[in-house]
């Protein structure tokens, strides 16, 4: 794809750069606050959720691990909907540790939703969700995170490590996409 395709689908900047690094900075403020002198450990949902990741635990001012893991979700007209395979697993045995889970979005709420269940079949000694995007109009199962940063309306975004077809992960900023 050429820089000019590439771009030609930039339909509009919807949260600039500024207004992530400063939403992301008064969360993390809290959140230093609140976990202070706990075992955190930061999961990250592979790959939509690496670049919020970065920001978020430089962010942090307390002590933290983290880890990584990724999942594939299968929605309706699959075998099972909702099922969520995971393909790449935490390296942490989690019982020993208050865990923060760090989204990219929450759209139908399958995704999330199944991989709490599975974290918390593992007895982490708390579990809280934190997700960058939340799109409550498109949401199929129930779900609510702890934290959201933005609420944004029913619109496919591109940016911020979120991918039209793998591209447009690299963009500082969120951005709507030119269907
Ligand atoms: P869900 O909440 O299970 O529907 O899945 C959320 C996942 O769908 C996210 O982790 C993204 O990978 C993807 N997704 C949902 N909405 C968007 C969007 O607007 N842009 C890019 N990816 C999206
Ligand atoms: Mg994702």
């Amino acid at each position: 794809m050429t820089t000019q395709e590439h771009d030609s689908k930039i339909k509009r900047v919807i949260i600039s750069e500024k207004e992530i690094q400063e939403k992301i900075k008064q969360v993390c403020a809290k959140i230093s606050k609140e976990y202070d002198g706990k075992p955190v450990l930061l999961v990250s949902v592979l790959k939509g959720a690496f670049v919020f990741m970065a920001d978020f635990c430089r962010a942090l001012t307390i002590p933290i691990e983290l880890d990584f893991m990724s999942a594939s979700s299968y929605g309706a007209g699959t075998v099972s909907s909702g099922t969520v395979r995971i393909d790449f697993d935490l390296k942490h045995d989690i019982s020993n540790y208050h865990v923060i889970i760090i989204e990219d979005i929450i759209d139908t709420g399958r995704t999330l939703k199944e991989i709490v269940r599975i974290l918390e079949n593992r007895h982490p000694l708390s579990l809280k969700v934190v997700t960058l995007l939340d799109k409550p109009s498109r949401r199929v199962v129930e779900f609510n995170a702890d934290e959201s940063l933005f609420v944004i309306p029913d619109l496919f975004v591109i940016g911020y490590g979120l991918d039209y077809n793998e591209y447009y992960r690299n963009l500082p900023y969120i951005a709507e996409y030119e269907e």
